[in-house]
């Protein structure tokens, strides 16, 4: 190893984020509309509320896949297999009824959140990475355990939680690994992964927000 290289050598860029970030995701996990939901004290409306925005999430979220298809670095995370849309889309006809998208609106933290992701998704390969995994990587980890959580409190088979169940997924702990091996393997120095944390902690701070959106919403209804 020669000197100059800062921490990259050191430690893996993939346990550097984890780390860096595990505050930010204990405030989005411990917020108060979460907790509520995971602690069997949501409402089936709360659940659908959380569903509609993740509509919209990922729908900025996946627009932004397609154009980033053609860049050489973000492509590498870039598959079918995490695309959730139809599912939001499948399980809001099933939770909310065939009007669905004229009943749906992005609440306020949406609204900002979605426009980083165009924003980012449009001019920078890091950012929109930054993006991709911390929504996917959080689906493949504590939303699979909330996925079954919902199907056996609101009593949903597949219908209404389609959203949590990667079909082309078999083994999420295995996906998740290689996904790990290809943040280590991107060609960013330094100062480019220190953005790309920083970039993942403000999404953090979107979910966390979006949370405490929808306690308002909530408590304003
Ligand atoms: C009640 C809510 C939540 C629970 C119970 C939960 C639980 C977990 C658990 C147990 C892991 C570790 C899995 C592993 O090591 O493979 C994890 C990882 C992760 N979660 Fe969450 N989570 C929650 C909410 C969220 C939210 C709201 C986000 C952001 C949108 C998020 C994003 C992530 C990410 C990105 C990882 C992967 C970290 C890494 O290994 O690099 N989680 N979650």
């Amino acid at each position: 190893m020669s000197y100059g290289e800062g921490m990259s050598d050191l430690i893996p860029f993939s346990t550097a984020l984890r780390e860096r970030s595990g505050a930010a995701h204990s405030s989005s996990e411990h917020s108060g509309f979460m907790a509520d939901l995971i602690q069997g004290d949501g409402t089936r409306e709360d659940y659908i509320a959380l569903v509609a925005q993740h509509w919209f999430i990922y729908e900025a979220l996946e627009a932004a896949a397609e154009r980033m298809r053609r860049d050489p670095v973000a492509s590498v995370f870039i598959t079918d297999r995490l695309t959730r849309l139809p599912a939001l889309a499948a399980d809001l006809e099933f939770l909310v009824g065939p009007d669905w998208h004229d009943r749906i609106q992005p609440l306020p933290t949406t609204r900002r959140y979605i426009e980083r992701i165009a924003q980012v998704g449009a001019t920078w390969p890091g950012g929109f990475v930054a993006h991709h995994y911390t929504r996917y990587l959080g689906d493949l980890s504590g939303g699979l355990f909330i996925g079954r959580l919902m199907a056996r409190r609101f009593g949903f088979e597949t219908n209404g939680i389609g959203f949590y169940l990667f079909a082309d997924i078999a083994d999420p702990k295995a996906f998740k690994e290689h996904y790990r091996e290809q943040l280590d393997a991107a060609p960013w120095d330094d100062a480019e992964r220190e953005r790309v944390i920083d970039e993942v902690l403000l999404a953090y701070r979107f979910n966390t927000e979006l949370f405490d959106d929808l306690a308002r919403a909530k408590a304003a209804a």
